[in-house]
């Protein structure tokens, strides 16, 4: 019997489920064209961007130079906190070592990574465990480490599996507010390697998920008219998930899915 490997059923799966995001993969580019000045990808006024144009650490980094503005937007008010960060992803240790410099005294960084040597960038604030985002088990014990985060950064493999079970087992688990990152998340759209789910299911289909997830109050016309009520005289109590009661917004950005946690009760709309 013919056996196809994983990883192509995978893709095939991918594309059966994505029709257009397989057939859309061309881009078209005019060799002829001009192309216009370069815009700043980030402001280099801010600390993380200068820390990375200015990054003489000695461990290097591989980033988009426009993450650098959406992780201002997102982290800045935790800084100075003492906050508790995991990264997934260590690679050569630049950015673990970063974090703890925009951070600021107090803050513990733990990061993760399925490669033994990243071991060696550990330090007395800088823990690193050695296992495989994708498998809930070693994610369950890190977090019995470190405790709930305050801020997770997926920069791991990337892969479907990976950013999924990472982002169900960890998100549930963080402290509110917060702030859950998942970088290159584009790779939703790669299929081939990247896509190693057998239904073909993406951490964008995760994602988009989300945002109705996010409207667990407010999702039906009934609901228009108990949340036009002063919360006060409601009766009862609807039931949401966790997420929805927990979530505040869900961005995208060009490669980034940024999930902001934030304790909420159900919405009230009024006229005045
Ligand atoms: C993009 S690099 C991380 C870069 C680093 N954060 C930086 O900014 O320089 C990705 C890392 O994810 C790790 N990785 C790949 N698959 C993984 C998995 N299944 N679990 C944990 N880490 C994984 C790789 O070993 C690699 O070090």
């Amino acid at each position: 019997m013919l056996r196809w490997p994983r990883r192509r059923l995978t893709d095939l799966a991918w594309r059966l489920r994505h029709p257009r995001w397989a057939r859309d993969r061309t881009q078209s580019l005019d060799p002829t064209a001009t192309p216009p000045p370069p815009l700043p990808q980030s402001d280099p006024t801010q600390p993380l961007y200068r820390y990375f144009l200015d990054q003489r650490s000695g461990l290097s980094m591989h980033k988009w130079h426009h993450y650098f503005d959406i992780y201002e937007r997102h982290f800045a008010p935790f800084r100075g906190r003492g906050i508790s960060m995991i990264e997934i992803g260590v690679h050569r240790g630049g950015s673990l070592r970063m974090w703890r410099d925009y951070f600021g005294p107090g803050c513990r960084i733990a990061d993760i990574d399925i490669d033994p040597a990243c071991a060696a960038v550990a330090d007395e604030d800088i823990s690193i465990f050695i296992g495989d985002q994708a498998d809930p088990k070693f994610l369950r014990e890190v977090l019995a480490q470190t405790g709930p985060p305050d801020i997770v950064l997926d920069d791991g493999g990337h892969d479907m599996r990976q950013q999924i079970a990472s982002f169900e087992t960890i998100y549930p688990a963080m402290r509110t507010p917060g702030v859950y990152m998942v970088e290159d998340a584009v790779s939703s759209l790669y299929g081939d390697s990247s896509a190693d789910t057998l239904d073909g299911s993406t951490f964008f289909d995760r994602a988009f998920a989300c945002c109705v997830a996010l409207h667990g109050w407010t999702r039906t016309t009934r609901a228009f008219r108990r949340l036009g009520t002063p919360p006060a005289e409601r009766k009862g109590v609807v039931q949401v998930s966790n997420f929805c009661a927990s979530t505040n917004a869900i961005t995208f950005y060009d490669s980034v899915v940024v999930f902001e946690r934030k304790a909420r009760q159900e919405p009230w709309h009024e006229v005045r």
